[in-house]
C-alpha cells in the first residue's frame, strides 16, 4: 500500500485552485440514470470515488465517453441492468444512491446493502423508509436491498427522523418521476443536496425548496440530458485552509465559494487567521501566528460540518490553549486522536468529545489512516510535526483528495509518495 513521507516544520503558503467537490459529483453521477438522453457533468474531481461510480453506471449498461479533463457524457438509453454488485457498493457505500434513481425510471432496483465504515454503522433505513413511503415494496435478501414499485412511486409526505445527506438525495431523486408531489421534511441542506437540485432542474425537475428543510418535488414523466458542472469540493478548501493556518502560513483558494464555509471561516478568524473573501475566492493569512485553539461542535449544514471536525482537531493539537471537540454526527469519528497522541499531542476522549490540550509542537511517527478525513488530519499533523511522519493506509485520501502530494508540494510541504 502506497504511504506518504512527510518532513514537517514549514510554513506553507501559495495559492490553490480547489477541485470539483466528490460529494456533489456522486449523487449527480447517480442522477444520470433518470434520464434515457445524454447527459454531460464537467469539473468532476480525479478521484478513487469517482471511478468506482463510474464503474458502477457502466456495470448498469449506461454508455459513458470521458474526455482527458474527466468531463463524461453519460448516455443513460443502454441501462439494462438493475443490480449494484457488493464488490463496488462494499468499496463505496455512496452506490446507495443508485436506488433511489433505478427505482424511479425501472420500477425495480437491487443494491448491496451497504456495511458501516470506520466512522460509524452508517444505517440506510431512512433511505428505504422514504421510498416505501412512496410505493415501494422493499425486501433485503441475501445481502441486497431488493426495491419493486410496478405501478411506479407515487408522491408522499415524508418527515425524515434524522438529517441525512444521502437519505435526501436518494429521496429527492427517486421524487422527481413519482406521480404527484412529495414533500421532504427535515431534509438535509448541505449545498451538495442544492448542486444535486439544481443538476436535476436542468434535466427539467420540478423542484423548490432546495437548501431549506423543506423541499417540494412535484414528478414529471421523465427527465432529458443536461450540461451540468459540478460546485467546487468546500471540504477540500477547509483541509487545505486548516492545513496552512495550523503552520502559520498564507494561502488563496481560487474557486472556492466563501458562504458554503461561512462557520469553518468564522473558527479560523477565531483561531487568529486574517480572512479575505470575493464572489470566488479566499485568502487565508496567518501572518506567522500560532493558532489558537478553537472549540467545535459537528452538526448538519449550516452547523459546522463533520468533515471538517479532524482537521480542525489537528489543528488544535498544536494551538495556544485548549479545544474542546464534539462530534454529533457519527458515532466513532475521534479515532484518528489515538494517532495523534502517539504523535506527542494531548488529547482525552470523554464520551463524544475530544478534548485537546495545545503542545508547542509534535514529534513525527508512523501513523496508520483509518478513513478519509482522519487521514487528511494525520497529514495535517505530519506537516505540522517535528521529523518524518509516514502516513499509511492512504488509499483512503486518494478517495477525496485529488493530488494532495502536488498541492501540498505546490505550497511548500515536503511530502513524497511511496509506492508499495
Ligand atoms: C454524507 O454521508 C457524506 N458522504 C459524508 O462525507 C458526510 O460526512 C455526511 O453526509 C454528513 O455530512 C457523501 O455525500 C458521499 P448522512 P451520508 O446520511 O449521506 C444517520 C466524507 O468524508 N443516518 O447524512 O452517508 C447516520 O448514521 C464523507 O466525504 C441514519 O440513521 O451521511 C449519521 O449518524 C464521510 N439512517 C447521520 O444520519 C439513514 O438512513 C448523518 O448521516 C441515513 C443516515
Amino acid at each position: 500500500m502506497d504511504k506518504l513521507h512527510i518532513r514537517g516544520g514549514q510554513t506553507l503558503g501559495g495559492v490553490l485552485k480547489v477541485s470539483g467537490a466528490k460529494n456533489a459529483a456522486l449523487p449527480i453521477l447517480a442522477a444520470t440514470l433518470l434520464t434515457g438522453e445524454k447527459t454531460n457533468i464537467h469539473n468532476l474531481p480525479h478521484l478513487h470515488d469517482i471511478t468506482t461510480m463510474m464503474e458502477l453506471l457502466g456495470c448498469l449498461g449506461a454508455g459513458l465517453t470521458v474526455d482527458e479533463r474527466l468531463s463524461i457524457e453519460i448516455d443513460g438509453s443502454s441501462v439494462t441492468k438493475l443490480v449494484a454488485p457488493y464488490e463496488l457498493v462494499k468499496t463505496m457505500r455512496a452506490s446507495i444512491l443508485v436506488l433511489g434513481p433505478l427505482l424511479a425510471r425501472f420500477g425495480a432496483a437491487e443494491v448491496s446493502f451497504p456495511g458501516g465504515c470506520a466512522i460509524g454503522s452508517r444505517p440506510v433505513d431512512l433511505h428505504l423508509k422514504g421510498l416505501e413511503a412512496m410505493g415501494a415494496s422493499i425486501a433485503i435478501e441475501g445481502g441486497f436491498i431488493k426495491a419493486t414499485c410496478p405501478g411506479g412511486l407515487r408522491g408522499a409526505e415524508i418527515t425524515m427522523e434524522t438529517v441525512t445527506v444521502g437519505g435526501t438525495e436518494n429521496l429527492l431523486m427517486a421524487a422527481t418521476l413519482a406521480s404527484g408531489r412529495t414533500t421532504i421534511r427535515n431534509a438535509a441542506r448541505e449545498p451538495e443536496v442544492v448542486d444535486l437540485a439544481q443538476c436535476l432542474i436542468a434535466m427539467g425537475a420540478k423542484i423548490s425548496g432546495a437548501g431549506t428543510s423543506t423541499i417540494e418535488i412535484d414528478g414529471v414523466p421523465a427527465l432529458s440530458g443536461a450540461d451540468y458542472t459540478v460546485m467546487p469540493d468546500r471540504i477540500e478548501a477547509g483541509t487545505y485552509l486548516v492545513a496552512v493556518a495550523a503552520t502559520g502560513g498564507k494561502l488563496r483558494l481560487e474557486g472556492a465559494v466563501p458562504h458554503h464555509l461561512d462557520i469553518v471561516l468564522d473558527k479560523l478568524k477565531e483561531s487568529g487567521a486574517s480572512i479575505t473573501t470575493g464572489a470566488n475566492w479566499i485568502e487565508l493569512d496567518m501572518e506567522g501566528r500560532r493558532p489558537r485553539a478553537v472549540g467545535i461542535t459537528t452538526a448538519p449544514y449550516p452547523g459546522f460540518p463533520t468533515d471538517m471536525q479532524a482537521q480542525f482537531t489537528a489543528l488544535n493539537t498544536v494551538a495556544e490553549g485548549v479545544g474542546r471537540v464534539t462530534e454529533t454526527v457519527f458515532e466513532n469519528r475521534l479515532i484518528q486522536t489515538h494517532e495523534m497522541n502517539r504523535m506527542g499531542a494531548d488529547i482525552l476522549i470523554e464520551g463524544n468529545t475530544a478534548i485537546v490540550t495545545g503542545r508547542d509542537k509534535l514529534t513525527g511517527a508512523p501513523v496508520m489512516a483509518s478513513d478519509l478525513r482522519a487521514s487528511a488530519s494525520l497529514v495535517i499533523a505530519g506537516l505540522v510535526a517535528g521529523g518524518e511522519t509516514l502516513v499509511d493506509r492512504i488509499y483512503h485520501i486518494d478517495r477525496g483528495y485529488e493530488c494532495i502530494e502536488e498541492k501540498l508540494q505546490q505550497l511548500g510541504a515536503d511530502i513524497r509518495r511511496l509506492p508499495s
